[in-house]
């Protein structure tokens, strides 16, 4: 039987799944009945994933789309709901983690960053649009960041895609309420990821652990349990809401 929340029935295509966050949250909303649609650059990547849940007895599918381009994200969509018969909700998880100076950003970085972010979370709105059912309705979920609400020396070009993703969360909730669609974003602290490790050391990571408010390092599972309640009934009239799981970072400011 699935665990709680039930989440039977409902289709949910996570981008950026084949690791980390993406991946927790995938395999936590399958084990909640959910079926998913795994999305990463690599097929043998996203299979992987997809095949591990299959073999613990979920529903999932695998896709090789680079999010940023909206032909391709569009396409593998569609071929999720014709699997699905609809899309109840995108989780627009995918990003390229990179810090560095403020004068070291190439033209290159900068569009990538951009390109994946902001404009891949644009299609993963319109990929939802284009296939939920309006009577049941539909959930977009955006992964944004404490990086958005406070300066962190050398994530210029990552905190301005969070920033965007506050302001497209905000955006959508209120374009997209009337339509029956939710818009919210989680905001995740500190976890280290593979991608997050790249950019943080150990010692860094331990000085970062002495100042969070809980006094201890975000998990994967933090994330992935707080993303099954947005996208349960329980949430049903949470909109727009930018919901934090940094034990406390962005609150203390
Ligand atoms: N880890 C943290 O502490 C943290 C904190 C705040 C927010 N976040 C956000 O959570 C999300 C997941 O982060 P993570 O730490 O799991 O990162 P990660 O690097 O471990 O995983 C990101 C995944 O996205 C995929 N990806 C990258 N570019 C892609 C593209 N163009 N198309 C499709 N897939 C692509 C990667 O291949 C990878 O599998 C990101 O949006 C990140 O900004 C993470």
């Amino acid at each position: 039987m699935a665990r709680h929340p039930d989440l039977s029935g409902r289709s949910v295509f996570i981008t950026g799944a084949a690791r980390g966050l993406g991946r927790s949250m995938a395999e936590t909303l399958a084990d909640c009945g959910a079926t998913v649609g795994i999305v990463d650059l690599v097929m043998v990547e996203a299979e992987a994933v997809a095949e591990h849940i299959r073999s613990r007895g979920g529903q999932a599918h695998a896709f090789a789309v680079d999010v940023a381009v909206r032909r391709l994200y569009m396409a593998a969509a569609a071929t999720f709901a014709a699997q699905c018969g609809r899309i109840d909700a995108v989780i627009n998880n995918a990003m390229l983690l990179k810090y560095e100076p403020v004068d070291q950003i190439t033209e290159e970085t900068l569009t990538r960053m951009t390109s994946i972010g902001i404009n891949g979370s644009v299609w993963g709105a319109q990929a939802l649009l284009a296939h939920y059912d309006p009577q049941r309705g539909g959930s977009l979920i955006n992964m944004a960041s404490p990086v958005a609400e406070k300066g962190f020396p050398n994530t210029a070009a990552y905190s301005l895609v969070k920033g965007a993703i506050f302001t497209l969360t905000k955006t959508l909730a209120a374009e997209l309420g009337p339509r029956n669609v939710r818009v919210n974003a989680l905001s995740p602290g500190s976890v280290p990821t593979p991608g997050a490790l790249g950019l943080n050391d150990k010692t860094e990571y331990e000085r970062r652990t002495r100042t969070i408010p809980l006094r201890r390092l975000g998990r994967e599972e933090d994330n992935a349990e707080a993303c099954a309640f947005l996208l349960s009934d329980a949430a049903s009239f949470i909109n727009g809401e930018i919901l934090h799981v940094d034990g406390g970072i962005a609150a203390a400011g």
